[in-house]
């Protein structure tokens, strides 16, 4: 079924209006949905249940903002906490909205837990679900997000996929119906932001010259909640660059550093979590990138960029087998040697655009009632 779903297309009318829910809660999602809800919105229905996953300014309401995602119908406040609790409160909250609003459609993005509580939610109503980047696997059962993405797949009436590696991934579990290869609708996000991101003034602001700096991301709770391995990474970092790192700081890691009394190392500048538009900036101009986010490894290539991922493993393998990112871990031997690592890579073949049209495309097609 993969591409097929050329033949049938057909333009929206008015009276082909779906209703479509679209279930988000944490900020790389609120990335992948701007382009696709833009869209959406032009010729159907479409409610935003925010879960409140992530509630802070700087997580989430700037996001909106800058993306121009219309306000969310619903916040449903859930915050933090464990796993179980945090995703048993979406579960009872979103299906509270389901009922009351019956859509024709539920979408989830990513592989977060607004992401599984979305899945869920709609599969025991028998709402049919729409799963916005299917496919991805890290094979590393000890991520919770592996386990919200198996889960969320496997549920999924349709799974729209961003790379044939995805697709194959889904394939291999025994899922090829409704499978649709529709490229990455971050990379959309990505090039919709382009013309403000050449205006961000972020270089100015933290005093940067290009190419002058490194950019790091940490967040893991496998690299962040145990003292010794966070002490041992940002030491690391600090030691293999010869040039400042700036260290936009998530809250799960700004509250693992004071808990465990760490000293962060003079040349690692920490600052508050970004906006997208300053993010995507300082990565651009960056020297090298060390993340654990998974998002910004395709960011990264995309952007032209090389990454260190400080992980054994990656959803995107693509930037991997181009030379563009290393999968360091956390070793510090690893780490200088993929810092100190020559160019050239391989040529950068953009992640596919036009999904978050191709997804509408599909969803116009099927006119709510075919999948
Ligand atoms: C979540 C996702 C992860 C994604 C990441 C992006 C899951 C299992 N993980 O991880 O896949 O890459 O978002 O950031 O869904 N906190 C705040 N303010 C906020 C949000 C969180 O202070 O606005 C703090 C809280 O102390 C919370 C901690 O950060 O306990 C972790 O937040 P949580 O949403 O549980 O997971 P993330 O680590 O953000």
């Amino acid at each position: 079924m993969i591409l097929e779903y050329a033949k049938s297309l057909k333009p929206c009318t008015g009276s082909d209006k779906t209703k479509i829910a679209t279930v988000v809660g944490a900020r790389p999602q609120f990335i992948k949905c701007a382009p696709v809800s833009r869209l959406i919105r032009e010729c159907h229905q479409e409610i935003i249940i925010h879960t409140g996953q992530h509630y802070d300014e700087e997580m989430s309401d700037i996001f909106f903002k800058e993306l121009g995602i219309p306000k969310p119908e619903y916040n449903l406040g859930v915050g933090s906490g464990t796993h179980g609790e945090q995703t048993a409160k979406m579960l009872v909250r979103i299906e509270y909205v389901l009922i009351k609003e019956q859509p024709d459609i539920v979408m989830v993005y990513g592989d977060t837990n607004s992401t599984v509580a979305g899945a869920l939610a709609a599969a025991k109503l028998n709402i049919p679900l729409a799963h916005v980047e299917a496919g991805l696997r890290s094979f590393d059962r000890t991520m919770p997000e592996e386990i919200n993405r198996i889960v969320t797949d496997h549920l999924s009436i349709t799974n729209f996929s961003p790379t044939y590696a995805a697709v194959t991934n889904l394939k291999n579990e025994g899922i090829t119906g409704n499978v649709f290869l529709v490229g990455d609708t971050t990379t959309d996000a990505m090039i919709m932001m382009m013309p403000i991101v050449w205006r961000s003034d972020i270089l100015n602001r933290l005093n940067l010259a290009k190419k002058q700096y490194c950019v790091m991301t940490l967040h893991r709770p496998s690299n962040t909640d145990t003292k010794d391995v966070l002490s041992t990474i940002l030491n690391t970092i600090s030691g293999v660059s010869n040039l400042p790192i700036i260290f936009p700081c998530h809250p799960r890691t700004r509250e693992s550093i004071f808990r465990n009394g760490l000293i962060v190392p003079a040349n690692i500048i920490v600052v508050p979590p970004m906006g997208y538009t300053d993010m995507l900036c300082l990565m651009k101009h960056a020297y090298r990138i060390f993340t654990d986010s998974g998002g910004m490894q395709k960011e990264a290539y995309n952007l032209g960029t090389p990454c260190i991922t400080l992980r054994d493993t990656t959803e995107w393998p693509e930037t991997v087998n181009t030379g563009w990112n290393t999968l360091a871990g956390t070793d510090p031997d690893q780490i200088k040697k993929a810092f100190d690592r020559d160019t050239p890579f391989d040529q950068i073949t953009l992640y596919d655009t036009g999904a978050s049209r191709r997804i509408v495309e599909i969803l116009n097609g099927m006119n709510g009632d075919a999948i």
